[in-house]
């Protein structure tokens, strides 16, 4: 059963340790916001569209006059966008030259469970040998939980030096987003920055005449922070603390920076026409949370119009003043810039931010336009309406803190990630309730299905609960409900805690789908 979310709200919430970078930062506003590229197939013969990845070391001039060598998909953070159609399937390549074992996961995707990324379903660097684990798991960037990345695991599904992913991407028009989910190092592994954007288009989209073209932004938002070389610094996560009664690891609640990027850019600018822009947000941040507001000059808020979610369009516009982003989170916002004066400046803030986590970027407004945009009030006509008579199963899980293997971590109905374990089995076509509750802040992700949220706290969901989501932010102490249909694929799949430090310190469970 679930413990009431008054006694869990009592606990004191577990609050994350924010690195500071040891390098100057640059002022806000002044680093143009770049916009990732486009990646262009390598065939489209046959129906398919293929693509071919290298993940390699490189290095990037994220601060200014500042080298900060990274992880990354084809040299670049955040890796090539990739643009594709509902309904026409893309084969990706990965090939491995980093120094780790590697998984891609295409977050929000409808995957066939080969495909999906399973967190020992590893690509093998070309250079790298099965008894070189130690030198993987020690370095400052390493992690302590201590698995191997499921190495040694001898039920781990075969590993290969490149590895061919399927996406069908029968799916509605959304922003989805690839990165690394390696079994243990999925968090140290995505800061330094394996992630990318996916974005799938359809028809019905196309239709509807939102602002489009370069009134269209993907703003990847993540933190990090900056070592005195000019490399990412992360913690190395120290067992020994967690494994000691009564010592939390500070690490434990998750790792922030002190530095927020938008699309790889510290605190960037862009110029805008005085014009509707459609903003494709996604919080891709490791632990960090963001309530997000754009303050023009003299302290007035604009309109943030959602016009969709995690998993596409909603039935009809909401709007906000303020939205709250978990990690992982996507929202598809539209903005009118139209009343701002020539030459006037809107900030995107941060209202959970304190400092310099308080700014997120600004658009600067240079020019009136015509524009033919427009936001029509019914946006789509056909998202799933399940209803908790539909459901044949509710089932329970608690998200909170607990013992792991390697210590304090985190676990889900009380038990941390096995690999070996079916946690959840689910009938294909089955419509499930899922009651969950937090200690602290979790954002709970499924893979494979959209979801919708039921209730927050017993009460109606929020204004940003809306449409069909594929990660619900929990709040500290709050019981929330969600309502899905397993339908697509069969076979293993994964629900987890977003916040990637949580999902590395066993904040994960298997969901098998039959
Ligand atoms: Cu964004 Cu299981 O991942
Ligand atoms: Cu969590």
């Amino acid at each position: 059963g679930l413990t009431s979310a008054a006694a869990l709200a009592r606990r004191p919430a577990i609050t994350g340790a924010e690195l500071r970078s040891a390098v100057p930062l640059p002022p806000p506003f002044q680093v143009p916001l770049p916009l990732p590229a486009v990646l262009k197939p390598v065939s489209t013969s046959g129906g398919v569209d293929r693509y071919e990845i290298t993940q390699r070391e490189a290095v990037a001039e994220i601060l200014p006059g500042v080298r900060t060598p990274l992880w990354t998909y084809e040299g670049t953070f955040p890796g090539p966008a990739i643009e594709s159609r509902r309904g026409r399937p893309v084969t990706v390549t990965h090939r491995n030259e980093l120094p780790v074992p590697t998984v891609v996961h295409l977050h929000g995707g409808r995957t066939p469970a080969a495909s999906d990324g399973y967190p020992t379903d590893l690509v093998l660097p070309g250079h790298w040998h099965g008894d070189a684990v130690g030198d993987v798991t020690s370095g400052a960037m390493g992690h302590d939980t201590g698995h191997g990345g499921g190495m040694h695991d001898p039920r781990a599904a075969v590993t290969r030096l490149t590895r061919d992913y399927t996406f069908p991407l029968d799916q509605r028009a959304t922003l989805l987003w690839y990165h690394d989910h390696r079994m243990d190092f999925t968090a140290p592994a995505i800061w330094r920055g394996l992630a990318g954007l996916h974005l799938v288009r359809d028809d019905a989209e196309d239709a509807l005449g939102l602002p489009a073209g370069p009134r269209e932004l993907p703003l990847m938002i993540a933190d990090r922070a900056f070592d005195a070389d000019g490399g990412l610094a992360y913690p190395a996560l120290d067992p020994t603390l967690r494994q000691r009664p009564g010592v939390r690891e500070p690490y434990l609640a998750g790792v922030l920076g002190d530095v927020i990027l938008v699309n790889g850019a510290p605190w960037p600018v862009h110029e805008v026409d005085a014009a509707r822009y459609r903003l494709r947000l996604l919080n891709a941040s490791n632990a960090r949370h963001y309530e997000l507001e754009a303050v023009a000059d003299g302290g007035r808020r604009l309109d943030l119009v959602q016009i969709g979610s995690d998993q596409g369009l909603l039935a009809a516009p909401v709007t906000h003043r303020l939205l709250p982003m978990a990690p992982a989170e996507r929202y598809d916002v539209v903005i009118d810039f139209s009343g701002v004066p020539i030459g006037g400046r809107v900030r995107i803030v941060n209202r959970l931010g304190s400092g310099r986590t308080r700014d997120v970027m600004a658009f600067r407004v240079a020019r009136r336009a015509p524009d033919g945009s427009r936001v029509p009030g019914t946006l789509c006509a056909d998202l799933p309406a399940w209803r908790r008579s539909d459901a044949v199963r509710v089932r329970d899980f608690s998200f909170r803190a607990g013992r792991t293997h390697a210590g304090h971590g985190w676990v889900i109905g009380g038990l941390p990630f096995d690999p070996a374990r079916a946690d959840v089995t689910a009938r294909l076509g089955d419509v499930e309730v899922w009651r969950l509750i937090a200690d602290v802040h979790h954002p709970v992700h499924l893979h494979l299905v959209g979801f919708q949220v039921l209730s927050r706290g017993g009460r109606p969901p929020l204004p940003h609960d809306a449409g069909l989501k594929d990660t619900i932010a929990l709040r500290p102490g709050e019981a929330a409900e969600i309502i899905t249909r397993f339908d697509g694929y069969r076979g293993r799949y994964l629900f987890h805690c977003h916040n990637a430090e949580h999902e590395d310190m066993g904040m994960m469970a298997n969901l098998e789908i039959i």
